[in-house]
């Protein structure tokens, strides 16, 4: 093959820089970029912990486009074939990328990946600079939109994970079991009530980025927007940017109460608890109906 002239270099050296800017000024990369951060400041993600994903609406895709490389990646297979999500667009947390940098570097922290039209394929067509992979949760993710996009008509656009360290804390106490997880959410902080009345699932301890792990997560998916990963994370779904990190937020706000208050009592009977009556009266309040399975 021919050597490129120092001419085509410069050339292509300017359309990357134009690129990486043009994607990086949207708005919906800022935003990606500051939830990131936010959750960074909650202590949420030490080292490369957590990922995030966001599906691109068809405007922002076709705004994009111009800009995605003309050197697109191979197509990945992801062994699984995900309904709804053909041609889809995504922002991805890249492999190892640390939360507290993607506002500094996006193109490097973040990256854009498109699914083939049989939906069981990726290809990375923008960002990941310097070698760059999506996360390796992103098997995880891909399966949880495709569940989360079909059981809200379209709605759900964010996968989020973390590693918020009381909800973390507050499945090993409970035994990593659904229906005490969702209870003590419920019973700690009105707020989850709100926000989380289909309760949190838990999965059994499964390996990080295995296809078990998104199997499992997704089955949960179904009735629910967020799941714990037994000694890992959690993992929530959400319409928007906020949402997602408000789910987080509340889910790692109950937990921390739980186990203050328990903290507190000292090995007395445990903290004073709203009763099924009490919490019945705050979901009708709310105007929610709270998970019936894990009540009582
Ligand atoms: P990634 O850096 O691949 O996103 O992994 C972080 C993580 O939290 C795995 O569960
Ligand atoms: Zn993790």
């Amino acid at each position: 093959m021919e050597t490129p002239s120092i001419f085509d270099r410069g050339i292509e050296k300017v359309k990357n820089v134009v690129s990486e800017a043009s994607v990086e000024q949207r708005g919906f990369i800022k935003a990606i970029a500051r939830t990131c951060y936010d959750g960074w400041l909650q202590g949420w993600h030490e080292g490369n912990g957590g990922n995030l994903s966001y599906r691109m609406t068809p405007e922002e895709t076709s705004a994009c486009r111009s800009y995605f490389s003309e050197t697109v990646g191979e197509w990945v297979g992801l062994g699984v074939r995900a309904v709804g999500l053909q041609n889809e667009c995504f922002v991805v947390t890249a492999q190892g990328a640390q939360f507290r940098n993607v506002m500094l570097d996006p193109a490097s922290c973040l990256g854009i990946v498109e699914v083939n039209p049989t939906g069981d394929a990726y290809r990375n067509v923008w960002g990941f600079k310097g070698g760059g992979q999506p996360t390796s949760e992103f098997t995880s993710h891909f399966i949880n939109h495709s569940v989360r996009k079909a059981v809200t008509n379209g709605s759900c656009r964010i996968v989020y994970h973390a590693h918020p360290t009381s909800a973390i804390a507050l499945g090993s106490v409970l035994q990593n079991d659904s229906k005490k997880l969702s209870r003590a959410l419920w019973q700690s902080l009105a707020e989850s009530i709100l926000l989380l009345p289909e309760g949190i699932g838990a999965t059994k301890r499964l390996a990080p980025g295995s296809i078990e792990l998104a199997g499992a997560t997704s089955e949960l998916m179904e009735k629910t927007s967020s799941v714990l990963w037994p000694h890992h994370g959690v993992i929530c779904s959400a319409n928007d940017l906020d949402s997602a990190l408000g789910l987080m937020h509340t889910i790692e706000k109950a937990s921390a109460i739980y186990l203050q208050a328990a903290a507190a009592k000292r090995g007395a009977s445990g903290p004073d608890m709203p009763t099924d009556a009490d919490l019945r009266s705050v979901a009708e309040a709310f105007g929610v109906t709270l998970e019936e399975k894990y009540l009582g």
